[in-house]
C-alpha cells in the first residue's frame, strides 16, 4: 500500500494543555494508527530557541512534551518521533533552502509582520527586537518539512502561511537545481477542534488561560471550575452554544454524552453542577495516562533513548535525500 507522508512539529515551549490535546496530539495520535499513512512528529527545539531564552524552560518542554505523546499512546513503531536537533541534515538543508528563499517572502510572513506593526505602533524601529531566527523562520519550517518530502501537514491556521512558503521555497528550488523536493500541503482542522480556554477566548499560552493537560486531579477539578460561566442560576436554561463548559464537554464526549448535556442545559443544570460532570469525563479519560505520563516524566532515560530510535529512523531518510541535495547545488567530493 503506498503510504502518504504526514509531518509536523510541535514548538518546544510550555506545557501541553486541553487545546493541544483536542486540537494537535489526539488527532495526530489516532492518524499515526492508519496503516495508509506514515507520521512524521517532531519536538521543534531549535524552533524554540525564537521564541524562548531561557534555556531550563526549552529543556523542561522538551521532556514534558516528549512524555505527553508517549503518554498518550503514540506509537513509535509505525510514526517516526524525534527531536529537531537530533538530524543536523535539518540546519544544513535550511542554509540551502535560505539561498533559495526570496527576502521579499521573508517580509511577508505574518510573525515579522506583526512585530513590525507593534513597533511601530509603539514609536519604536521597525525591526526592534527583531532576530532573525524569527526573520528567517519559515525558512527553518521549510526544511522541517522538505527534509522528509512530507505531503500533508497538520497545523493550525496560523501556520498555513508557512506552508505554503514552504512549497514556494521547495518550486523553487526545484525549478532551479531539478525535482528533489515534494511540494507540501497544508491540513488545517475543522473549526470545532479549537478548543475554548478558562475565559471563552481560544485555549492558548499567551492568553493564560489553558488548563494543562495532566494537571493532578484535584487541581484538574479546581481549573475546571474556574471556567468562565455566567450568572443564570440553578433551573435557569441555559444556552450550549455560548458556553466553554458545553464546548469543552463536547470536545471529549460521545455523540450521546454531548445530546444529553445539551438537555440538561435546556434543563437548566447548576453550573457547578456541569462542572462536576465535565471533571468527571476529562479526568476518567485522562487518568491511566496521566499515570503513564508520571512514570515517564520520572524515567528521562527512558525518554532519551526513545528520542534516540527515532533520530536514527529520521536520519535513514534525512542522510540520503541530503547527500543527493549537496550533490543538486554542487557540493560533492572533488574526485
Ligand atoms: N511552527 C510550528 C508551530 O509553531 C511548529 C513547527 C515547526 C512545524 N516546524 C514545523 C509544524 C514543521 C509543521 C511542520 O506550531
Amino acid at each position: 500500500m503506498s503510504q502518504e507522508r504526514v509531518l509536523t512539529g510541535i514548538t518546544t515551549t510550555g506545557t501541553p494543555h486541553l487545546g493541544n490535546y483536542v486540537g494537535a496530539i489526539r488527532p495526530a495520535i489516532a492518524a499515526s494508527q492508519r496503516a495508509d499513512v506514515q507520521s512524521f512528529y517532531f519536538l521543534a527545539d531549535f524552533h524554540a530557541l525564537i521564541k524562548c531564552h531561557d534555556p531550563a524552560l526549552v529543556h523542561q518542554s522538551t521532556r514534558e512534551i516528549a512524555a505527553t505523546w508517549l503518554a498518550l499512546g503514540l506509537d513509535t513503531q509505525n510514526a517516526i518521533f524525534y527531536r529537531q536537533s537530533d538530524v543536523p541534515e535539518i540546519p544544513e538543508l535550511c542554509w540551502m533552502l535560505t539561498c533559495m528563499a526570496a527576502k521579499g517572502l521573508m517580509n511577508r510572513a505574518h510573525a515579522y509582520k506583526a512585530a513590525v506593526d507593534a513597533n511601530k505602533e509603539a514609536g519604536e524601529d521597525a525591526d526592534f527586537g527583531v532576530t532573525m531566527g524569527l526573520y528567517s523562520y519559515p525558512i527553518l519550517m521549510a526544511a522541517d518539512i522538505l527534509m522528509f518530502n512530507a505531503k500533508k501537514v497538520p497545523v493550525g491556521k496560523d501556520q498555513i502561511q508557512h506552508v505554503e512558503m514552504a512549497r514556494d521555497i521547495a518550486a523553487r528550488f526545484n525549478h532551479h537545481y531539478g525535482e528533489h523536493f515534494v511540494l507540501p500541503e497544508a491540513q488545517v482542522d475543522a473549526e470545532t477542534s479549537i478548543l475554548q480556554g478558562l475565559d471563552g477566548r481560544k485555549m492558548s499560552k499567551s492568553y493564560g488561560n489553558t488548563i494543562p493537560l495532566f494537571l493532578p486531579e484535584k487541581q484538574l477539578k479546581k481549573s475546571i471550575n474556574k471556567i468562565l460561566t455566567n450568572l443564570l442560576e440553578p433551573g435557569e436554561p441555559k444556552d450550549p452554544d455560548t458556553s466553554a463548559v458545553f464546548q469543552i464537554w463536547q470536545a471529549f464526549a460521545t455523540p450521546e454524552q454531548t445530546a444529553g448535556m445539551r438537555q440538561a442545559f435546556a434543563d437548566g443544570i447548576a453550573w457547578g453542577e456541569a462542572k462536576r460532570q465535565l471533571f468527571e469525563l476529562i479526568n476518567g479519560q485522562l487518568a491511566p495516562a496521566r499515570e503513564r505520563y508520571e512514570t515517564l516524566m520520572a524515567d528521562p532515560v527512558h525518554i532519551e533513548t526513545v528520542l534516540q530510535e527515532g533520530a536514527a529512523k529520521a536520519r535513514a531518510y534525512s542522510k540520503p535525500l541530503l547527500e543527493q541535495v549537496r550533490a543538486a547545488v554542487g557540493i560533492k567530493k572533488i574526485s
